[in-house]
């Protein structure tokens, strides 16, 4: 297991608080509400669901979810939650050995896992997740803007740009975790000629990108 696999499943008792912070709540309103329409009446994967934030909000009007994560401790989280509409499935499934055959998805969504994602292998990795995909359908990555003072300090860099933090857990571990947090244009070369339709929305602590097959 490497080290941010590790990470998240001793983090996931206390991942929720990161949906605390005060000053982030009214952008996460903006987005709960954004992103409780989009997939509305389609079947969806989820790829890194952690502990089923956003998979609440998705299951409200999605026909289906498959919400997958590499974690069990916080897919056991995530299977606690309610889901009234009763839509929705949890699958072990790691990010980086997506079922190249299953390309029977009418949407997809990753929340804060493409910040996790090496810059390298970033071309690839889209390409995956849109094989996923039936023709026309789309996906969104929701993930964090850099703000001084409400994220954690970038602690390094590396030869590829990939950035990294150091966390500490209420435990006292710490870990050091790779968090990119690219632009628009960063995240453009890598994926702008495998999609038909690009949407790129912005707000005070966060960016979502939206992409069609
Ligand atoms: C920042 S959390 C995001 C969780 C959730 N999507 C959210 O927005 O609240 C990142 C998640 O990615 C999962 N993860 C990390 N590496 C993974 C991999 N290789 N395959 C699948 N999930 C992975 C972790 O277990 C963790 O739940």
């Amino acid at each position: 297991m490497n080290d941010q696999i590790r990470y998240y499943q001793l983090r996931a008792k206390e991942y929720d608080t990161i949906y605390q912070k005060p000053e982030r709540q009214k952008d996460l309103a903006l987005i709960r509400q954004y992103l409780s329409q989009q997939f509305s009446g389609k079947e969806l994967l989820e790829i890194a669901c952690g502990t089923g934030y956003w998979t609440q909000v998705l299951s409200t009007s999605a026909r289906k979810i498959l919400a997958t994560d590499i974690n069990p401790a916080v897919l056991a989280i995530a299977q606690e939650k309610d889901y009234p509409q009763q839509n929705v499935e949890f699958h072990i499934q790691d990010i980086y050995q997506l079922n190249p055959a299953d390309s029977s998805f009418e949407g997809l969504f990753g929340g804060f896992i493409l910040s996790h994602v090496d810059r390298a292998y970033w071309e690839i990795f889209f390409i995956q997740c849109l094989a996923q995909l039936t023709a026309g359908a789309e996906f969104i990555f929701l993930d964090n803007k850099y703000v001084p003072g409400s994220s954690s300090p970038i602690s390094r860099k590396d030869h590829h740009g990939n950035t990294y933090q150091e966390r500490k857990l209420v435990s006292g571990e710490v870990f050091e975790v790779m968090k990119n947090f690219p632009s628009e244009s960063d995240l453009q070369p890598a994926l702008l000629e495998q999609v038909t339709a690009w949407e790129w929305i912005e707000w005070e602590y966060y960016w979502l990108l939206k992409c069609k097959k």
